[in-house]
Order: C-alpha cells, then structure tokens, then sequence
C-alpha cells in the first residue's frame, strides 16, 4: 500500500512507533527508524534487514531544530522525497500539579509538543513542492480528558490536536492531509512502567476487556498514510477499545 513512498518514524525504535515502521515496511515503503534512542534504531534496522526490507536508522532529537533539519537532509540525500511523517515520539514525567517540578513540564513540552511543531515544519517544505503528503501526530485521550498527574503530557496532547486541525486548514489545499491519531492504553515500554495491578484494573474498565496491541495503532498510522484514508483530514481517531465514549 505504501511502495515507493518515503515515511519517517519518530520515536520508531520502541512500542507504537516500531510496530509501525515493521508494518509500512511491510508494506513497502522507505522506512526511516528516527530515534533519541540510536541502538534502539538500529535494533528495528536489523530486524527488517534481515526481513529483506529497505529502512535507514537515524539519531534524532525531535525537541532539537539542528538535530531535526540535519536528519531531513539525511532522508532527502537517501531518498530524494518524504511522503509520510508520523510524529509518534513521546514521553512522559508524571506529577500532581502541586509537585510537578520546571524542569519536568519543560521536557515535556519540548519533546511532545515543540517535537512535533520542529518535525513538521522541516518536512513539510518538500511536501509543499511534490504537492502531496501525509503528516500523522499521535494524541492521547488523555489529550481531550486529562488524567490524574499529567498534567503537562495532557497539555502537549491536547496542543497536538490543535496543531492537527490548524495544519488540516492550512495545507489541505496543497494536497498534504493532517491527522492524529489519539490512543487509550497501549502495551508499550511507555505502559509497562504502570504497575500491573493498574494496568489489570484499566484493561476492565475498556468495553472490549482489554489494553491495546501497538498494531492496533500502527494499522490505523497504515490507513491514514495509505490512499485509504485519503479524504480524511484534521481527524482525531480515538483508538480505545470505547474506553471513552
Ligand atoms: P515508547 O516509550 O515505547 O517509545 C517512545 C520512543 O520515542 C522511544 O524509542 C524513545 O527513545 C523515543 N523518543 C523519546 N524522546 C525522543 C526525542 N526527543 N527525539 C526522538 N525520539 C525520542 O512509547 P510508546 O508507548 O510507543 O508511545 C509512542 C507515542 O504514543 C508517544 O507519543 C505517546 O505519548 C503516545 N501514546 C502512547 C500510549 C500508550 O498507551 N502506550 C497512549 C497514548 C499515546
């Protein structure tokens, strides 16, 4: 679905983003694994290798402009185009409101939401010149309904969906359509810090009685990025399982 077209993975070596670039190379695109995390890269580089699939790893930091553009004249000197960009990079530095330190609401907003300003800004003049492109940026219901704790990671999301629709207005007319994606509670390393017991309780209260697989939301990153979802454009697909309806 995706043969010859040149997608960039943020945060592609670890959970949702690496289940990503497995399945876009999957389905024959040029891969690019973009990780803070280099070894974690060149891990998902290896593994598709040997699966006979093309892919480049690349250290990046989203939150960094220098690091950003040099990484995009990395991808354009390889593949001469880029097509896709799914800003899936994220973290998070959890604390009530009362604790939450600067130097916490500031990493976050940086690598979540200053990361995803950068990344698209870099890509989006090459899109403009071939007249088509797909941005995908990852939300979080936590992002339209907040969650105990979180209050800058509920801050970046909710910030990532108005970038979504202000860039959907703006760019549609040039033939580049911008969508995110919000996920429930995925089996991530990002989860897999949640005790076990929270994690149990959370995975009864989703309709369909259980956490999400990170296919779950790299088959959705898929349809977006394919002529699929073509008309789609400024969405916010909620992919919970109903835990928020
Ligand atoms: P993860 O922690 O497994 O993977 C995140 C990746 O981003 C890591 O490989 C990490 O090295 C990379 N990264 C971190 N900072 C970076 C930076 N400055 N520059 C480049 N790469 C950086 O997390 P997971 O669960 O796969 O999450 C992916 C995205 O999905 C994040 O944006 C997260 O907020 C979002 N999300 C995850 C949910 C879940 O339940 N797992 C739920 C809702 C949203």
């Amino acid at each position: 679905m995706l043969r010859g077209k040149t997608a960039i993975v943020t945060g592609g070596g670890s959970g949702l983003g690496e289940a990503t670039c497995k399945l876009f190379a999957e389905h024959e695109a040029n891969v690019v694994i973009a990780d803070f995390n280099f070894e974690a890269a060149i891990r998902v580089h290896s593994e598709l290798y040997q699966l006979g699939y093309d892919s480049i790893p690349i250290k990046v930091d989203v939150s960094d402009r220098e690091s950003v553009d040099a990484m995009v004249k990395d991808v354009i000197n390889s593949y001469g185009k880029i097509d896709i960009l799914v800003n899936n990079a994220g973290i998070t530095m959890d604390s009530t409101l009362v604790k939450m330190t600067q130097a916490q609401w500031d990493q976050v907003i940086a690598v979540n939401q200053t990361g995803v300003f950068n990344c698209t800004q870099a890509v989006v003049k090459s899109m403009l010149e071939q007249k088509a492109g797909r941005i995908i940026n990852t939300s979080s219901i936590v992002g339209r309904f907040g969650n105990f704790g979180q209050t800058n990671y509920a801050a970046t999301k909710a910030a990532v969906i108005a970038m979504t629709q202000t860039w959907a207005k703006e760019l549609g007319r040039k033939g580049i359509t911008i969508n995110a994606v919000a996920p429930g509670f995925i089996r991530t390393p990002m989860t897999a810090a949640m005790p076990p017991e929270v994690l149990e309780k959370m995975a009864k209260m989703v309709p369909v009685q259980r956490l999400g697989a990170p296919e779950d939301i790299s088959n959705t990153y898929l349809f977006l990025a394919s002529d699929m979802g073509k008309y789609v454009n400024g969405a916010v697909i909620a992919v919970d399982g109903g835990l928020v309806i």
